[in-house]
């Protein structure tokens, strides 16, 4: 919805797409504990429902993507 397809990012949106494993490890893992807040509470909502696992399957998921 908000990354849009093949999370290629819209406007202010990022592009997620092939994004380094640990970039995106750290994003995920600051927006769920707070230490990201810049996100007008989009991805601290989002990253909350995210269990560790899920961050690192996610992440993983993420860099293999064009
Ligand atoms: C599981 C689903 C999602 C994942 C894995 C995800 C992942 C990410 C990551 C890794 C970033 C940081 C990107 C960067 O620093 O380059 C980010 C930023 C952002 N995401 Fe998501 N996202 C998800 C769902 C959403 C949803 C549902 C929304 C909208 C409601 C959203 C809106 C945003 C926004 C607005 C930013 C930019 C924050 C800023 O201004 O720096 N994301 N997302």
């Amino acid at each position: 919805m908000c990354h849009l397809g093949g999370l290629k990012g819209q406007n202010e949106i990022p592009r997620l797409a092939n994004q380094h494993y640990d970039y995106t490890f750290k994003q995920l893992t600051d927006f769920k504990a707070r230490n990201r807040t810049n996100d007008a509470g989009n991805m601290t909502s989002v990253a909350k429902t995210l269990s560790d696992e899920d961050i690192i399957n996610i992440s993983h998921y993420i860099a293999t993507l064009d």
